[in-house]
């Protein structure tokens, strides 16, 4: 194959779409976040490597903000997804808030933003009382409360503290979404809020409580869903909710429609913008009547797209019929693959000219679900090659462990020309501070 012919098979069999900030910007050229080269960034930094593309990050929640431009509205960035302190600040800094589930969660937006602590809410089924003591003195904007014991508990700790908490009812819509099963959190049978029809109820025994405000009612159904007709169904019975309160006098300030909308693992072509407009239009057309804030609260579509995790292989190798690429990154940098079955792209940093070959992509730790890809047609690699998994930003570092006593990689955010690194690989005395060695004696 001639080289013209070979760049052509390749520009257009992994042609990355423009959805990534990922791309060869010349034929022969290596892979690039933007306008740095991640052959660079490998030999900077060495790998695994966490890649970000601060450009992509800001220009989502910019979708975000526009979509919504029409109403008052917060975008409250999910922390889970991606809680590096450069990225929250990033956001902090364009005027995003934050949805927390943690007592960390939220030193990570005191650390990064303390600014920005007004904009925080604070969802999870299981929040301790020094985490509510902490959230409430630091004055964060609401609690998510996700049942009525939680309720008690939370006007017990305003009480003590003297501090009036806004909260709003986490609900369960009963709504079906399409979507992975670890991740789809809307319907009864799941451990998430509190059954909509009980709501009514809870917020007039609340209304009773000095110590507790309620300030609005809040959802979150599932993640990686890519449809907006659920977000909407949702909306709906959240609608249906707020005309039961206001004939009891009962008139929430905000409507949270939590998180979820997804992204195309498979690099379709999916317009983002388009997604958006057609997930405000949902929810918006679902809340005629409602003239409060809304508050939207993505983690994936604002930094999935953004991160590739950079991996060199290591080995090539052969067992029987199968071809196995072993990298130097493995399932404790990215579960999602073993955890969720979770389709990655994979592409060479610097393309080689060849066919193609069915592979496993495998990391090296020892288990057999630690695989990035399964019977995967590559084009040829060699070992020394730079690969690159797509769609890393969210949930990849997040869920990153310490597995095998791996270090964790190295994260860098890519803004323009400038590569910033944004935490520094882990060493082994990291790993091995918090132990204690037992002796006998
Ligand atoms: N709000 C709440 C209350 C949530 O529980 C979540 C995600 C979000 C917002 C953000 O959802 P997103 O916009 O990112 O879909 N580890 C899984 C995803 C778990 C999502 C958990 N909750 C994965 O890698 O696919």
């Amino acid at each position: 194959m001639s080289a013209t012919s070979y760049w052509k098979l390749i520009l257009t069999t992994i042609s990355i779409p423009s959805t990534r900030p990922f791309h060869h910007p010349q034929r022969h050229s290596a892979l690039h976040c933007g306008k740095v080269s991640l052959e660079t960034l490998a030999k900077r930094f060495g790998t695994p490597l966490y890649v970000y593309s601060a450009d992509q990050i800001a220009e989502r929640l910019r979708l975000f903000q526009q979509a919504f431009a029409g109403r008052d509205h917060l975008v409250c960035y999910a922390v889970k997804a991606n809680s590096a302190l450069a990225i929250l600040k990033l956001l902090a800094d364009r005027g995003a808030g934050f949805d927390i589930v943690s007592g960390g969660e939220l030193e990570r937006v005191l650390a990064a933003a303390p600014e920005a602590v007004g904009r925080v809410v604070f969802s999870g089924v299981g929040k301790t009382a020094a985490e509510i003591d902490r959230a409430l003195t630091a004055g964060i904007l609401a609690f998510n409360v996700e049942s009525e014991a939680e309720l008690e508990m939370l006007a017990a700790r305003a009480r003590r503290l003297k501090q009036k908490a806004r909260f709003a009812l986490r609900v369960n819509p009963d709504v079906f979404a399409e979507t992975h099963p670890y991740i789809s959190t809307g319907l009864r049978e799941h451990k998430f809020g509190i059954d909509i029809r009980q709501a009514l109820r809870i917020y007039q025994s609340a209304a009773g409580n000095r110590w507790l405000d309620a300030h609005g009612v809040s959802v979150h159904i599932g993640s990686q869903i890519r449809s907006a007709v659920p977000f909407g169904a949702a909306m709906e019975r959240v609608n249906k909710l707020l005309k039961q309160l206001r004939p009891v006098g009962i008139e929430l300030k905000t409507v949270d429609a939590g998180g979820g909308l997804g992204i195309d693992y498979h690099g379709g072509s999916f317009d983002p913008a388009a997604r958006v407009h057609e997930y405000a239009t949902a929810v918006q057309g679902a809340l005629q009547g409602f003239e409060g804030r809304l508050l939207l609260e993505p983690g994936r579509f604002l930094v999935a797209q953004a991160g590739a995790l950079l991996t060199r292989v290591l080995q090539v190798k052969r067992n029987g019929k199968k071809t196995f690429v072993v990298t130097d990154a493995a399932m404790n940098d990215l579960i999602r693959p073993a955890l969720y079955q979770a389709h990655h792209e994979i592409v060479s940093v610097k393309p080689r000219a060849g066919r193609g070959r069915v592979v496993d992509v495998v990391g090296p730790v020892c288990e057999s679900g630690d695989f990035f890809a399964r019977d995967r047609k590559l084009a040829p690699v060699e070992p020394g090659d730079l690969i690159a998994l797509l769609d890393a930003g969210a949930y990849g570092m997040a869920q990153s462990s310490n597995y095998n006593t791996r270090m964790r990689p190295a994260e860098v955010l890519v803004e323009g020309a400038k590569a910033r690194l944004i935490r520094r690989r882990e060493t082994i005395a990291d790993l091995l501070a918090p132990e204690v060695l037992v002796k006998d004696n």
